[in-house]
This record gives structure tokens, C-alpha cells and sequence, in this order.
């Protein structure tokens, strides 16, 4: 007998299904298909989707009664939820008079090296208690699951201390019980070298020989990164850092080529993190290496928006060389205060030069497997968790389109309406 639906969607003006890309991230050409149904349906048992198809259909493969709770999706277009990559959501205090310094002209690692950006934060989340942290972040998380991103990739990085580190991690362990977005944890104690340390050699090792192990046994991480970058970690001390991290059993990934480019490309064909996030400045070099290694490019055009930088990574190249690209905020309170993917789709469109079938892929299924997850989400597909949300235009194009404004109408977690 056919299964029962709790929930079934159907009629919808456009269902992107995104199918066929849960083992391996979209490349090339096929950043261009959406899998899209027209007058399509979804039926969902619990928390997983369990038929997918035109709407005529629906009835002769699940069974739907009185208790299947029924969306209609006339006027909508019915996508998978954003899953955004990269985060850095827990962290205390703000960021604006640095914002009016850079605005005035200041140089953002300039701040840094003069122990303000990311170091004033880290003073400000070491201050702060958990309980405090988790009720700033929840704020942001209700922001971004609005904004329909319905899985985050969280990092710490404002504690840069063992214990403050855990604190950040544990947060976000709290945040997951209190609302509905999922978490995957980074470590980034590598995010900048506390006042504590004369070097960042000095603190690197630290990371490494000290932090990775406690860490890593606390259970709390599932992948290590590192901030590669002038002032903050050099090449070869990201290299020590991720392979600490992988021999303690957490998967590489690395902010790299933010602003200059001091050879993390080169040390990622060593590590192979599992996503290069950033990569503003590329050169053709870099994109031969990043073919080669496999990684996927984490793209962040919000920070480079925030930043206001003339000049946006050559995307058209990394898809026509193969390179997996995926999108992410990179909320945080230096570079990007903005959580809305529909928002950083428009900046990939108007900036990157990216089409609207490329920014939708890249912000589902390419960014659920940046995160090591697009066998369970990314995608409405059956046997998939029904992360669903739907948008109140007619055709796709209007969701990068219209980025700035927030039209989304029913947001589905693990096949709950929220
Ligand atoms: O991804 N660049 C390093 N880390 C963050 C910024 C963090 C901050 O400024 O607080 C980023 O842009
Ligand atoms: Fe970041």
C-alpha cells in the first residue's frame, strides 16, 4: 500500500527539485539545470520527502487523507532551503565604529594588526557569559531562517582560547535545541593570534599541538579552519594547523585569498580541505591548482560587498575550468553583517556575473556538499530531510532578482512547518 503523507505540497507554479547531484557537488553545464517541475508536488512522512513529481501523479503513489496537512503552491516557487557554508554567528559586542573607520578609508587588516577587527571581538566574547551569547545568536539565526536558509556551517574563533573556544562551541550546541536551523560545527581557533602570543609561529603551534587534541576530544568540531592571510596565519603554519586537525579526525577547510594571495592555494594541494572559502584574489594560477585539488570554492561576495571592494573573484572562469563553486554569507560582525542568502545570490548575480540557475545550485546542493552534506540535504528528492521553503513569485529568477527583499511565505524544517 502506498505510503502516507503527512504533509503534501502541490500545484506549485515552479518545484526546483535541484535532483541528481547528492554524491558529488555540480560542475560546468550542469550549474544551469534546476530540476524543475512545473505544476509539480512534494510529499513529505515525518521528517523525509518520499515522492516528488507532477501534481496529476501525486495521488497514485502516496496515500493522502484528512490528517496530511496541505500546502497549496499556486503563485510559488518551491525550493530546497539555503544551506549557507560559512558562518561566524556567535561572537559578542559590535562592530560599527570600526566600520566608520574603514568607511573613512582604514585598511581592514591594518585594524587588525593595530589589535582591533576580529581581536576587539575576541575581548568582547571573553567577557561575555553563554547564556548571553546564545540569546544574541538565536537573533541572527531567527534572521537567517526567515531569510530561508534552513542548515548553517557555525565557526567559533572569537575565543582563541581553549576554554573560550569551547564556550563558542557549546553555544551553538545550545542554539540547536532552542530553534530550527541545524549547525555544523567548525573550530577556527586559528582565527587570529590572541595578545597573548608574541607570533603567529608561537600560536600556531599552539593550535596544533594543543588545542586540536582538547578540542577534538570534546567531540564539539567537525571541521577545523584557519584563517590564511597577512597578519593573521602564513601558508605553512595553516598547512601544520590543518594537518593537526586531520590527524585528530576534523575535516580541513581555510579562509584563503581574502585579500592577498601568500600561498594557501599551494598548501591546500597538500591538506585538500574540504572547501577554500573567500578567494577574492585568484590568479590563473590559483585556478589551475584549485582544479586540480578538488576542493570547493567557497564563495563570499558579502564580505567583498561589506568591504567595498572594486574587484569580484572571476567566476565564470572557475565554472568553465570545473571547479565546484558553492555560495555563503560569511555573517559576522567585521566583514559581512548580512544572513540572507537570497541577498548574496543578487550580489553573485550583479557582481559575480553568475545566472540565477548557477546561484540557486550554488546556494543549496554545491553549499550543502561544502559542507559535507549533500547525501541528506540540498535537494527535494526522495529520501532527502524535507528542508522546503517557498517563495511567493512565479518564476525563479525573481528569488535572485528581488534578493533584498524577503518574499518567502512557508518555511519547512525536517518536514515541520515553522
Ligand atoms: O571570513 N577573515 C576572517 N574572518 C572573517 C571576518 C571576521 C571578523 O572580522 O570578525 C571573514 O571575513
Ligand atoms: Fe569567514
Amino acid at each position: 500500500m502506498a505510503q502516507h503523507a503527512s504533509l503534501l505540497i502541490e500545484s506549485c507554479s515552479e518545484l526546483l527539485t535541484i535532483r541528481g547531484a547528492s554524491l558529488k557537488p555540480k560542475t560546468g553545464k550542469a550549474l544551469g539545470g534546476l530540476g524543475l517541475i512545473k505544476d509539480g508536488a512534494v510529499a513529505v512522512s515525518g521528517e523525509k520527502i518520499i515522492w516528488v513529481g507532477d501534481t496529476s501523479d501525486v495521488r497514485k503513489h502516496v496515500r493522502i487523507t484528512k490528517e496530511t496537512e496541505t500546502i497549496d503552491g499556486r503563485d510559488m516557487v518551491i525550493m530546497p532551503g539555503f544551506v549557507d557554508p560559512h558562518t561566524h554567528p556567535v561572537f559578542a559586542g559590535s562592530r560599527e565604529d570600526e566600520w566608520l573607520e574603514r568607511l573613512a578609508g582604514r585598511d581592514y587588516l591594518d585594524i587588525l594588526n593595530g589589535g582591533g577587527g576580529i581581536l576587539s571581538t575576541v575581548r568582547e566574547t571573553r567577557k561575555a557569559k553563554k547564556q548571553e551569547l546564545v540569546r544574541s545568536a538565536a537573533r541572527h539565526l531567527s534572521g537567517m531562517f526567515a531569510n530561508g536558509t534552513t542548515t548553517i556551517e557555525a565557526k567559533s574563533g572569537y575565543g582563541l582560547t581553549i576554554k573560550d573556544e569551547v564556550k563558542l562551541l557549546e553555544c551553538m550546541v545550545a542554539l540547536e535545541s532552542i530553534q530550527p536551523i541545524e549547525i555544523v560545527r567548525t573550530f577556527l581557533g586559528a582565527h587570529a593570534v590572541p595578545k597573548e602570543f608574541s607570533s603567529s609561529k608561537s600560536y600556531a603551534r599552539f593550535v596544533a599541538d594543543a588545542m586540536i587534541p582538547d578540542i577534538a576530544h570534546s567531540g564539539l568540531a567537525e571541521f577545523c579552519d584557519v584563517f590564511c592571510e597577512e597578519g593573521a596565519f602564513s601558508a605553512h603554519e595553516a598547512q601544520l594547523i590543518l594537518e593537526s586537525g586531520i590527524a585528530h579526525g576534523m575535516k580541513p577547510k581555510m579562509h584563503t585569498n581574502q585579500f592577498n594571495d601568500i600561498g594557501g592555494v599551494k598548501a591546500a594541494d597538500i591538506v585538500r580541505p574540504r572547501s577554500l572559502d573567500h578567494l577574492d584574489v585568484l590568479s590563473k594560477t590559483n585556478m589551475a591548482q584549485l582544479k586540480r585539488i578538488g576542493s570547493i570554492a567557497v564563495l563570499l561576495p558579502g564580505g567583498a560587498f561589506f568591504i567595498g571592494r572594486e574587484s569580484y573573484p572571476d567566476v565564470k572562469s572557475l565554472i568553465s575550468a570545473g571547479v565546484p563553486v558553492a555560495l555563503g554569507t560569511d555573517f559576522n560582525p567585521g566583514t559581512c553583517f548580512c544572513y540572507s542568502m537570497p541577498f548574496i545570490m543578487s550580489l553573485a548575480c550583479i557582481k559575480l556575473g553568475m545566472n540565477a540557475e548557477q546561484a540557486i545550485n550554488c546556494a543549496t546542493i554545491n553549499a550543502a556538499h561544502a559542507i559535507d552534506r549533500g547525501n541528506t540535504i540540498g535537494s527535494i528528492e526522495a529520501g532527502k530531510q524535507a528542508d522546503i521553503i517557498a517563495f511567493g513569485v512565479d518564476t525563479y529568477e525573481s528569488i535572485p532578482y528581488s534578493g533584498a527583499t524577503n518574499q518567502i511565505e512557508v518555511r519547512i524544517k525536517k518536514g515541520r512547518i515553522v
